[in-house]
């Protein structure tokens, strides 16, 4: 089967800073793949330059064989490319749930072939029916961040980017957290996911992949990608 996501030689330049040095990734239909990789190695500026964010300085992406390579973010939204914030977003003065209609509002005519869950649904899946009405901005951190998975998950999404989902969840909300991202590939979502928590990691994905200063230097297994002594030495001394 030919991947959900093919990215080729991707590069990215930020004026002398290279942030991606030809990366070479891809994404199977239905896996949960993990990319992680120490504190300014690419991860983040991997998914602008997928998601349009940034144009790319190299390189190509194709989404279920098609080139979106340089596509702005609506486009590539519309195409079925949902993403997540490392930092956690909404519009504070709105209610939760307007949030997810709103959200829900600008999908492409395509995915509007198949049924998908109403907001009121994806709010229940993500666990905050109760707070509902509630204003956004008045959300606990936490439940900000399943905010966050219900408004990607409202632009119908065939693939999902989650950048550091986790991060800043207490291990309650991370362990909710696995449990709903594990369901996503059996709604035919397939998800890309990055986080510096490796048992996090070794939880959700079964294939992980490394970036080291802007380069893929290790993918595989997870297992296999923990132990490579390329991996273990970007680690040295660090949360491995
Ligand atoms: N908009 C930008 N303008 C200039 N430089 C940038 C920009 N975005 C990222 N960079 C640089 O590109 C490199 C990669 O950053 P990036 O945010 O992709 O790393 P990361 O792997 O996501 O790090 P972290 O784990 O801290 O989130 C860094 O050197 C960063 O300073
Ligand atoms: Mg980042």
């Amino acid at each position: 089967m030919s991947p959900i996501l093919a990215i080729n030689g991707l590069s990215k330049q930020f004026g002398g800073v290279t942030a991606l040095a030809g990366v070479d990734l891809a994404i199977e239909e239905g896996e949960i793949l993990g990319v992680v990789g120490p504190n300014g190695s690419g991860k983040t500026t991997l998914f602008n330059v997928v998601t349009g964010v940034h144009r790319p300085s190299g390189g190509t992406v194709l989404f279920r064989g098609q080139d979106i390579t340089g596509l702005k973010p609506h486009a590539i939204s519309r195409a079925g490319i949902g993403y997540t914030f490392q930092q956690a977003m909404a519009f504070a003065g709105l209610g939760v749930l307007e949030n997810v209609r709103i959200a829900g509002e600008h999908v492409g005519t395509d995915s509007t072939a198949n049924p998908w869950p109403t907001p009121q649904a994806l709010l229940d899946f993500v666990g905050l029916s109760a707070v509902a009405n509630e204003k956004a901005g008045v959300l606990p951190f936490g439940s900000l961040r399943l905010l966050g998975l219900a408004l990607a998950l409202a632009t119908r999404p065939s693939l999902l980017l989650l950048d550091e989902p986790a991060a800043g969840l207490n291990d309650r909300e991370t362990t909710a957290l696995v449990g709903l991202v594990r369901q996503l590939p059996g709604h035919g979502i397939s998800v890309c996911v990055i986080d510096h928590d490796m048992k996090l990691m070794q939880m959700l994905c079964r294939r992980l992949a490394v970036l080291d200063f802007g380069s893929k230097i290790s993918d595989g297994p997870t297992e296999a990608v923990l132990a490579d002594p390329k991996v273990l030495e970007v680690y040295l001394g660090g949360d491995l």
